[in-house]
């Protein structure tokens, strides 16, 4: 087997993707015929053709724009199935799904709405393919903290489904400090913490997100490299980077994939994973980015054995779960070699 096939085949996990990226222009057209909304292009790819961004924010305004197609649980729900339906033919056993209620509470759509119709998706895809889903909670950092802590009030009643909360949105003029607060009450509540940080944002906000909210993985961090001392620091504490090549690129972090640091990442001895971000807009999902890496750096089975073990190791499913993982990864290891 050939270190690519090897890449695509074997169980692994995804731990950064926002199920707003998921968003296929085709969905989105659906979704906007079935509630009769009315998206700013004419057809699908028309608005595939837009995906040209300079930077995070350019993409941003237009996934804030096309997540207004959702509206029923149902939606929700068929958001979530067809990425997991994806997600289990890259290879992917557990999946730990970001989505931003903020986007749809400010429209007038319950988190209620949003929750169920996620849930009943995860569910779906669990009996049907077995694969595991976990849901986390971001935050939009762009508004202020006192907006993080009134949807934090209204999520109170489904913190069973919820494994964690995260921060996104803008990174550039709003620091992990402006949320100390709200992370502080996360983790009173008992759940594990993630942040953006280090994709156009500074080191700094990288030690802010560790030391200030605690974070258990940084979501991206692939700027780490620019301060000796973060990465150190980084690769020491074993600090989980749910790193995103193509969507790097698609935001200009990299003019090219052979220029990404996931190579000074390796070689720092850093804990990286590898992820899709927002898969319907930059390109592709996990087994594109697999391609495209594969295609930049020509890495070995050995290689992607550890990024693998590394993103089951980095879930936050129980350690039995994990070893279960690890094993079936272990036994494809062999069988390879
Ligand atoms: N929301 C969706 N994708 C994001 C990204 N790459 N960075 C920050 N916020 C996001
Ligand atoms: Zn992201």
């Amino acid at each position: 087997m050939d270190a690519l096939s090897f890449a695509l085949a074997c169980p692994k996990a995804e731990l950064h993707m926002h199920i707003e990226g998921s968003l296929e222009p085709e969905l989105a057209f659906e979704l906007a015929q079935r509630n009769g909304i009315a998206l700013p292009y004419a057809n699908a790819a028309e608005l595939r053709a837009a995906y040209d961004f300079e930077d995070l924010q350019s993409f941003l305004d237009l996934y804030y724009a096309c997540a207004q197609v959702l509206i029923t649980e149902r939606d929700f729900h068929d958001l979530m199935f067809a990425y997991l339906q994806r997600a289990h033919a890259d290879g992917i056993v557990r999946a730990e799904v970001f989505f931003d209620p903020q986007t749809h509470t400010e429209r007038g759509i319950d988190i209620k709405t949003v929750i169920d119709g996620l849930w009943s998706g995860a569910q779906e895809a669990e009996r049907r393919f077995g694969i595991s889903t976990a849901l986390i909670l971001c935050f939009l950092r762009h508004l202020p903290e006192q907006a993080a802590f009134d949807t934090l009030q209204q999520a109170e009643p489904y913190l069973d489904r919820i494994v964690g909360f995260g921060l996104d949105s803008s990174e550039k003029g709003h620091p992990p400090s402006k949320f100390e607060r709200v992370f502080a009450r996360c983790r009173e509540l008992g759940k594990y913490v993630v942040a953006h940080a280090g994709e156009e944002g500074p080191p700094a906000y990288i030690t802010e997100a560790l030391d200030l909210l605690k974070a258990d993985r940084i979501d991206h961090g692939v700027r780490s490299v620019e301060d000796a001392a973060v990465l150190e620091r980084v690769a020491r504490e074993r600090i989980p980077l749910t790193v995103c090549p193509l969507s790097n690129v698609r935001l200009c972090v990299f003019d090219k994939m052979e220029l990404h640091t996931l190579p000074q990442l390796l070689a720092a001895g850093a804990n990286v994973t590898l992820n899709c971000d927002d898969p319907a807009y930059f390109g592709g999902y996990l087994g594109d980015n697999i391609r495209a890496v594969q295609a930049a750096f020509d890495w070995d089975i050995a290689t992607w054995y550890s990024l693998a073990r590394n993103s089951l190791e980095s879930t936050f499913a129980s350690p039995a779960q994990k070893a279960s993982w690890v094993a079936r990864l272990d036994a494809m290891l062999h069988a390879a070699s």
